[in-house]
């Protein structure tokens, strides 16, 4: 017997990872129009913006202006690095904060310039402190299963950071296939012994399609009894410091697998390409999702 959730919920990251990995710099009013027409097509919880350094991902440079003229609907994240970033987001009021750090020493480093114990080093005590204000902190987890650099990742080890942020006190953890190199097996295991170790934390999947294997990933951990999902309108994305790394699952894609399996979303998949074809002459790279090629094609 199947086991299948009556309903997903969507955590839209197009707007971050989508486009902090695209060629062309995005006017702000663009990106704003893409978020409220995501909104619009029934988008619930979005990653919005990131406050890092504009020297390194130069398209979120924009972040103050995105938080500033955002429409305040639903769940709002912004990711942050550092202090730096994150005292910015909270001087916005922004009140869900994600911040990421690698499994993998290398990819952290190349990430964000520090090992990973580092980077646990300087976000223990800020975590705290947001907990303390009562801010929603989503902790994502990158190379969580692979590496670009150094290869395989035990799963001991990403449950044994997954654990430090669940003690620290996170509300969420974002656990991702950054370079999209996970097999349904793996992603199986590795959330059921997430989900079984860790059962009081909400638990959210994060895919890239590098390969695409990323429904195969979703349907597999939806066995292993996860209901949140990452994914990015067009299937946009990667990580700048992953090499090899490309898109996310598209939004469109997942949806329509979902609601074909009788899997509510509350997400209406002609507004996500609305939105899409709105956003593709500011895009170098051709949106190619299976869904978006049939939009195009009514
Ligand atoms: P650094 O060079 O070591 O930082 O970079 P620094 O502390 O020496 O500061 C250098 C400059 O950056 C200074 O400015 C700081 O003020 C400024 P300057 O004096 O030279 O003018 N700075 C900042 N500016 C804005 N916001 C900040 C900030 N911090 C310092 N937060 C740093 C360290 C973390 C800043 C840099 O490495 C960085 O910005 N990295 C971001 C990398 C990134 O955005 N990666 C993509 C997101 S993660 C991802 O995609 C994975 C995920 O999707 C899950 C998955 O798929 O795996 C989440
Ligand atoms: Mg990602």
């Amino acid at each position: 017997m199947l086991n299948l959730p009556n309903q997903v919920t969507i955590i839209e990251v197009g707007p971050r990872d989508g486009l902090q990995n695209t060629q062309h710099i995005i006017p702000t009013i663009q990106k704003l129009n893409f978020i409220h027409s995501l909104q619009d097509a029934g988008i619930k919880e979005m990653e919005i913006t990131s406050f890092v350094s504009p020297k390194w991902v130069p398209q979120m440079a924009d972040h103050t202006d995105i938080v500033m003229n955002v429409n305040k609907i639903g769940k709002q994240y912004v990711l942050a690095p550092n202090e730096i970033g994150i005292q910015k987001a909270l001087s916005l009021n922004s009140k869900a904060i994600a911040v990421f750090v690698g499994v993998s020493n290398t990819f952290n480093k190349k990430n964000i310039n520090q090992t990973t114990l580092e980077s646990m080093n300087t976000l223990t005590p800020i975590i705290k402190d947001l907990k303390k204000e009562g801010v929603f902190v989503r902790a994502c987890i990158s190379t969580a299963f692979y590496c670009p650099y150094e290869g395989g990742i035990f799963p001991e080890d990403t449950l044994a950071l997954c654990r430090q942020f669940v003690d620290l006190g996170v509300d969420e953890l974002s656990v991702a296939d950054t370079i999209g190199m996970a097999n349904p097996v793996e992603s199986y295991s590795l959330f059921s012994l997430l989900k079984q170790e860790l059962p009081n934390v909400l638990l959210t999947a994060h895919f890239h399609d590098t390969r695409q294997m990323a429904l195969a990933n979703i349907f597999a951990s939806l066995q292993a009894g996860i209901n949140r999902f990452d994914s990015s309108a067009g299937g946009l994305g990667g990580c700048p410091f992953a090499k090899g790394a490309t898109g996310n699952v598209a939004t469109e894609d997942v949806v329509f697998m979902l609601e074909q399996m009788g899997i509510q979303t509350g997400i209406d998949i002609q507004k996500v390409c609305k939105s899409l074809k709105h956003l593709q002459p500011f895009l170098k790279e051709e949106i190619s999702s299976a869904q978006y090629k049939l939009y195009q094609q009514r």
